[in-house]
């Protein structure tokens, strides 16, 4: 059965979903409006009313929604942007797109969520911005993060929740906790599309209004361009991709947390493998099961050669990367960062999975491991 173990199964999911996917898609292609088409602020008012934000703005993909939104807060060179260096690049990348420095803060290690109490030291003059990310599907500590910023002059804070879509934080929605939420639609994602998209969600006019002329090259009205922007929008038919899957998310995000506790459940008898540690005041939608384990590289193999798919979310913190070694500033120790980079690996997670193949799952870990 091992053979058949799908890391993440997009094919079971279009095959619960294809009425109305291709139905939805082919709606598209009787209009032809494939850019800025109807279904384009249908998706926007349906995600607004799904996280009760004011405005959602789909963009062109996740990396595009972090640039435009800060993009839309005015970063310019020079700035610096508070985050953590256990991420996936985009988070740092759209940072140094605008010359602003990367200013890396250590992670908690049991939830890789960046460290509230380590930002106070961080923050300068000339901070702009901070970032947190809500890693692996659990929201970072929102409200601290918040307060800090509130008690250094309202600084910015921009949610990266590219991997926590349909995440609650106290009964709040992921994506509405800040100033900006910022989301994304890659086809792995909790909420995934058939391609490239994003979003931008915000509670204020102003901002919104700046991100939706963003998206556009910055133009107020057709070729009148009273800012700089980027072509950022998200086409009408993966729009229309994410209007069908909707119908199933709230489904597809009560099994992905019932597939989390059932790996937390048969994890229990290998206590080698540490799973992530979710609080208790808000729910985890995993876009990745990621555990920690000693020996990870032996580990991968032999889960390879049994026939258990794995991935590794992120190898080498950003703060390590070529490209960013310089141009970034570390502030305190990245410890955590480090170690949690050293042992991470991702198991086989998606809606459709279930008890038997979780258990085949936990079985060849447990075997692996040793
Ligand atoms: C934490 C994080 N931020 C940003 C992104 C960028 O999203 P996209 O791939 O849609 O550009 C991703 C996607 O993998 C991500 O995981």
């Amino acid at each position: 059965m091992n053979q058949s173990i799908e890391f993440i199964d997009l094919k079971a999911q279009y095959a619960d979903l294809k009425k109305s996917i291709d139905a939805r898609i082919q709606c598209v292609l009787d209009h032809g409006q494939y850019i800025m088409g109807p279904e384009v602020r249908e998706l926007e008012e349906r995600l607004e009313a799904y996280t009760a934000a004011k405005h959602c703005i789909t963009v062109a993909s996740g990396t595009e929604a972090l640039l435009i939104a800060l993009m839309a807060i005015g970063v310019k060179a020079g700035d610096e942007i508070i985050t953590t260096p256990f991420t996936f690049v985009a988070t740092a990348e759209v940072i140094a797109l605008l010359g602003a420095v990367p200013v890396f803060v250590d992670v908690q290690s049991d939830t890789c969520n960046i460290d509230p109490a380590l930002i106070d030291a961080a923050i300068t003059p000339k901070t702009r911005a901070i970032i947190p990310v809500s890693l692996y599907g659990q929201v970072a500590d929102m409200d601290e993060i918040n307060a800090i910023a509130a008690r250094h002059g309202n600084i910015p804070v921009i949610e990266d929740a590219a991997q926590s879509f349909g995440a609650d934080y106290k009964g709040r929605k992921t994506c509405n906790l800040s100033t900006i939420g910022c989301t994304s639609f890659f086809p792995s994602k909790p909420l995934g599309c058939y391609g490239d998209g994003g979003a931008v969600f915000t509670n204020n006019d102003a901002l919104a209004n700046a991100v939706r002329e963003i998206r556009v090259h910055g133009q107020e009205r057709r070729y009148f361009h009273t800012r700089i922007g980027v072509g950022g929008r998200m086409d009408t038919l993966q729009c229309a991709v994410v209007l069908a899957k909707l119908e199933r998310f709230d489904w597809e995000v009560s099994e992905r947390i019932l597939a989390g506790e059932r790996y937390l459940g048969l994890l229990k008898r290998v206590p080698t493998v540490q799973p992530l540690a979710v609080r208790a005041d808000r729910t985890c939608v995993w876009g990745q099961f990621t555990v920690r384990v000693d020996n990870r590289e032996a580990v991968l193999e032999k889960l390879k050669t049994a026939g258990i798919p794995t991935a590794v979310h992120y190898p080498v913190p950003l703060h390590r990367q070529p490209a960013y070694q310089a141009l970034c500033r570390i502030s305190g120790s990245l410890r955590q960062s480090e170690a949690v980079a050293a042992r991470v690996m991702s198991l086989p997670m998606h809606p459709y999975i279930d008890l038997d193949t979780q258990k085949a799952v936990v079985d060849a870990v447990a075997m692996a491991v040793g």
